[in-house]
């Protein structure tokens, strides 16, 4: 049961947000509305007012002559904040840091947990100018996103741009305001690893290193202490609560890890990690000579296989193993379970999966049926990862 600030912009999905409040209300929160000067030309305020059984405001000029602040009051007493519809224009104030309007002003204030359902054409969701303005604000470390989804849009076009349902928006802040970890401790591995050829080259993989940092975040947002051990990305820092170690090759992987293993609940081993690193680093630059070259190459560590060995018939820390495979995806995830001894194998292919913002993820068990196929942005299938593992810590 929380005070939750919702704010209604411009965009056609407005006429559904009155749904919207009143499933808020139904699951015990206390709502207020706050709408642009746009979004009160799509929905009604009376039926905003008459839903929540407050007054909608929408302008931060209506309360002042009788004392009221409400683009501070409204945001600094609000313990969820919720934008359906966000438009494209309030996405480009808010990454702007615009408080131009009484909505993008709460959003200045504000540090709650920050809930945004976009909504709108595919052409301007796909916009790069809109693309930034999303970036920027995953940036925040309070910010999460529902939707949008894809399907037929108000406007006539087929595409992502529809406003994810109020049902689904709801489930959305409830799963946002979890503490289930809250007391446990949480070592997450992310990204790939480089391994030097020579003082110019090395060898890597396509891992973005986004499905361990949407783990590491989703974990500190549900209360636990996380460090995130992350090879080379193109990542922002982890957002707060997330201690961030880097680290570059394998090996310096596997010494930060076992460092640090035995202290935590649960490790968490995400990051695609090179399999082999060069026999010789060669100290120069390797020139090209003929047509063809061969490198030798001698097998990295297995840093989940031996955390298996090590942990023996314990049950403490639980081990969570990550498979990327191309083909036959059930099968070897049933192998490396065994091979590796871990409790918890997440299984995906890589043309699903590694390099994406997406991922499909199947999760398997030992002697049990897996679980899932869990399916959609990496910051939601994190989230599903994190429902099976909560419970067994
Ligand atoms: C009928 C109508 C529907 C609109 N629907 C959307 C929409 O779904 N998404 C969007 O980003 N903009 C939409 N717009 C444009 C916004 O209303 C416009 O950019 C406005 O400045 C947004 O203001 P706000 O962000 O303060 O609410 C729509 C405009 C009209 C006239």
């Amino acid at each position: 049961m929380a005070k939750v600030l919702l704010g209604v912009c411009g965009g056609i999905a407005a006429y559904k947000t009155p749904e919207l409040a009143r499933l808020l209300r139904k699951a015990g929160h206390e709502v207020d509305v706050v709408l642009t000067e746009a979004a009160a030309k799509l929905v009604a305020p009376a039926a905003l007012a008459a839903v929540t059984g407050r007054p909608v405001r929408s302008s931060m000029w209506e309360g002042v002559e009788s004392g009221r602040m409400d683009h501070i009051d409204l945001a600094a007493s609000a313990e969820r904040v919720i934008v359906a519809p966000a438009t494209a224009d309030f996405l480009a104030r808010a990454a702007a840091g615009r408080a131009s309007d009484l909505l993008s002003a709460c959003l200045l204030v504000t540090r709650a947990p920050l809930l945004l359902a976009p909504a709108m054409n595919t052409c301007m969701w796909e916009h790069p100018f809109t693309r930034r303005n999303v970036a920027a604000l995953s940036a925040l470390p309070n910010v999460r996103w529902v939707g949008p989804e894809a399907g037929e849009l108000a406007c006539g076009w087929e595409g992502p741009g529809r406003m994810a349902d109020p049902a689904t928006i709801v489930a959305a802040l409830e799963r946002m305001s979890k503490r289930d970890l809250e007391g446990r401790s949480l070592l997450v591995t992310a990204g790939p690893t480089r391994e030097p050829l020579d003082p110019v080259r090395y060898l890597g993989n396509r891992s973005s290193g986004r499905m361990g940092q949407a783990l590491a975040e989703a974990a500190a947002r549900r209360g636990a202490k996380v460090t995130l051990v992350r090879g080379p990305v193109d990542l922002p820092p982890p957002g707060s609560g997330v201690k961030l170690v880097e680290v570059t090759t394998t090996e310096e992987m596997r010494r930060e890890v076992l460092a640090r293993w035995r202290k935590v609940n649960a490790v968490v081993m995400a990051a695609a990690v090179a399999d082999w690193r060069a026999a010789h680093v060669a100290p120069q630059k390797l020139k090209r000579t003929g047509e063809t070259t061969t490198l030798e190459l001698r097998a990295n560590p297995d840093i989940l296989a031996e955390l298996g060995r090590r942990r023996g018939d314990a049950r403490r820390p639980l081990l969570v193993g990550f498979c990327v495979e191309t083909a036959d995806l059930a099968e070897a995830a049933r192998a490396k379970l065994a091979a590796k001894r871990c409790d918890l194998l997440v299984a995906n292919l890589a043309q699903e999966a590694l390099g994406l913002p997406t991922a499909r993820v199947e999760i398997h068990r030992p002697g049990k049926k897996p679980l899932g196929p869990f399916e959609g942005p990496k910051a939601d299938v994190a989230e599903n990862i994190l429902d099976v593992v909560a419970p067994l810590l």
